[in-house]
């Protein structure tokens, strides 16, 4: 199978490709740079970002992101901006020392991949954002994390996505009474039930001179 047809077999069969999701927080929010552990073969967010850099420890991601002349030929043909591309691929641990820049990317890219969260928050730049879902309770830990502040829910239903910055305080309220911190989140690294829920989740990360 060759790269691209891994790509269509993961994302585009199954209509998950969130090409729009990115385009929406583009669109709603300075965002150029982008970091993304535990990718594997998505490659979506080149067709929005015009920088992004890819981290996974998956052998068939190693292998996917080393056909680079299809890879290119699918973002250049597929891409909403007009510079050129440039991305990369590091095959490794997200939670091993990564060689980039520290408060470096607009936006650090969490789904269905772990605690990224702690893990990379060193890269992400204060004011940048982080995208989070609840699979592997990473939003839940976000939010317990006084670096982020939540700014946004990612609403999805009837196709569309759409990001509501009001009345976040439905959010994260847990179902069970059971005491919970960022830390038996982590160790758990299963969501928690929480009595409203969103598709994910953007937290920006605080840092002094930046107005909240
Ligand atoms: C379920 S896939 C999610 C892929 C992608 N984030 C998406 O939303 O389509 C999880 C990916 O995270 C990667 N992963 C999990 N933990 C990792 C770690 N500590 N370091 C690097 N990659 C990791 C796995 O190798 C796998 O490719």
């Amino acid at each position: 199978m060759n790269s691209f047809e891994l790509y269509k077999k993961e994302y585009i069969d199954k209509s998950f490709e969130r090409k729009d999701l990115f385009l929406l927080l583009r669109q709603r929010y300075k965002i150029c740079k982008a970091l993304y552990p535990g990718s594997f073969v998505h490659v979506t967010p080149s067709l929005v970002f015009q920088e992004v850099v890819y981290v996974d420890s998956d052998k068939n991601a190693k292998r996917f992101f080393e056909e680079i002349d299809s890879i290119k030929q699918f973002i250049n043909l597929n891409k909403s901006y007009k510079e050129e591309s440039s991305y990369r691929f590091m095959y490794q641990d997200y939670s091993t020392p990564i060689d980039l820049p520290y408060d470096y990317f607009d936006l650090l890219i969490s789904q269905w991949a772990g605690p990224i969260s702690q893990s990379c928050k060193k890269y992400l730049k204060p004011g940048g954002f982080l995208l989070a879902n609840n699979s592997h309770a990473d939003a839940g830990i976000a939010f317990l994390d006084h670096d982020y502040l939540l700014v946004s829910a990612i609403k999805y239903s009837n196709g569309k996505f759409k990001i509501m910055e009001n009345k976040l305080d439905i959010y994260f309220i847990p179902k069970s009474s059971k005491i919970i911190s960022k830390e038996s989140l982590i160790k758990s690294g299963k969501g928690i039930a929480y009595k409203n829920t969103a598709h994910s989740y953007l937290f920006m990360k605080k840092g002094e001179n930046i107005l909240i």
